[in-house]
């Protein structure tokens, strides 16, 4: 019997800092506010020019690196993303090229914030079963160039970032007691329009006009409050399913990611849960919330300060758009 590990782990956002002082400047909000609703002090947005590659390279370079493989020890990459660079290929494609790997499969997930963690349960099954060994894993997005950044789309545009991370997940023994344990993944669609971009879209002769362009149709839409209630109850109950089926309680699990979509939201699940500050890790301080991103940059940041030891039994969990969320248990 086999599972699959995480055997390294990279992350990159990009150099340009954006505080709340900036966006204050820009639109009608403050420091205050973003810090009070959200706990966010800082993000990081892309440069003009900058690409998928930029970000996803580097981590995907870092997470090889500290699995002490070379891009031509992979079979596979798994990419998530939900804001890609082109309507179509995906950005696994450009990463693949950008990597030097060789005509590896390059599989995109549209899986918006529990997007990595979808990611995660492809690779495991492709491990499990045999077809793959040593697969990479990346939640990637640039947000910042698909928001409204004035009064209308403040709601929007204080939150979300850019960023990426990754892991190379390689078999194991399952005797060696480390690994990926469980899933749990769902999907809701009576909420797909809570948080979305309508346009471009096939369904549209042409894909997208100019009075979609004027509506901001190409730009990210959300219903705060309603994305706020159901995350807050969908990530603890998903955790705890995926907790359940691995065989633990909370009293067993050392440390709790959960993505990073607002501090507040953060603190809810922490609290419905009744874990300790020392079982739940947030960095949504310094970089807002990256959608699929938020996950593989907290976990690079835990595995190299420490925050993570081998054996400690951590959960991870994300609820975003579509609705979809989802969570997996790793014995570190
Ligand atoms: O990754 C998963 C996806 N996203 C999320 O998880 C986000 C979930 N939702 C949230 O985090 C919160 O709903 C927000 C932080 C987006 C908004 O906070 P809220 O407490 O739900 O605010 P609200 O949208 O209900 O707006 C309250 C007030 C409104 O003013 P009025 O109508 O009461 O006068 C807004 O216009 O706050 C105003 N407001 C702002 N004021 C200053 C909204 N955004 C801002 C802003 N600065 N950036």
């Amino acid at each position: 019997m086999r599972r699959s590990a995480i055997l390294g782990t990279g992350f990159c956002v990009p150099d340009r800092v954006v505080t709340n002082d900036d966006l204050a400047g820009l639109m009608d909000t403050s420091d205050q506010w973003i810090r009070e609703r959200t706990g966010i002090e800082e993000r990081r947005w892309v440069r003009e020019g900058q690409t998928s590659v930029d970000l996803a390279l580097p981590a995907a370079q870092q997470a090889l690196e500290a699995a002490g493989l070379k891009p031509t020890d992979l079979d596979a990459i798994v990419f998530a993303t939900s804001s890609p660079d082109h309507f179509c290929p995906g950005n696994g494609v450009y990463l693949q090229r950008a990597l030097g790997a060789g005509h590896l499969p390059a599989l995109d997930i549209r899986a918006q914030c529990p997007g990595f963690v979808y990611g995660l349960s492809v690779a495991d099954a492709w491990i499990r079963s045999g077809q793959y060994e040593r697969i990479l894993v990346v939640g990637q997005e640039i947000q910042s160039t698909g928001m409204d950044i004035s009064n209308a789309g403040r709601h929007i545009s204080v939150i979300f970032a850019d960023g990426a991370g990754a892991a190379v997940l390689g078999p194991v023994d399952a005797s060696e007691e480390r690994g990926l344990l469980s899933f749990d993944l769902h999907t809701d669609g009576d909420f797909a329009e809570s948080l979305w971009v309508d346009a471009p879209g096939c369904m549209y002769h042409p894909r997208i006009t100019a009075s979609q362009l004027e509506e901001g149709r190409h730009l990210l839409q959300m219903d705060g409050r309603d994305v706020f209630r159901h995350a807050v109850t969908r990530m603890p109950e998903s955790a705890t399913a995926a907790v359940t089926k691995a065989g633990y309680t909370w009293d067993d699990v050392h440390l709790l990611i959960p993505h990073q979509a607002n501090l507040r939201i953060s603190e809810a699940v922490q609290k419905s849960l009744n874990l300790r500050d020392d079982q739940v890790y947030n960095n949504i301080m310094r970089y807002g919330n990256t959608t699929a991103a938020t996950i593989p940059i907290a976990l690079d940041e835990c595995a190299r300060s420490g925050r993570l030891k081998r054996g400690d039994l951590l959960v991870l969990t994300a609820f975003g758009s579509g609705f979809m969320w989802g969570s997996c248990v790793i014995r570190w």
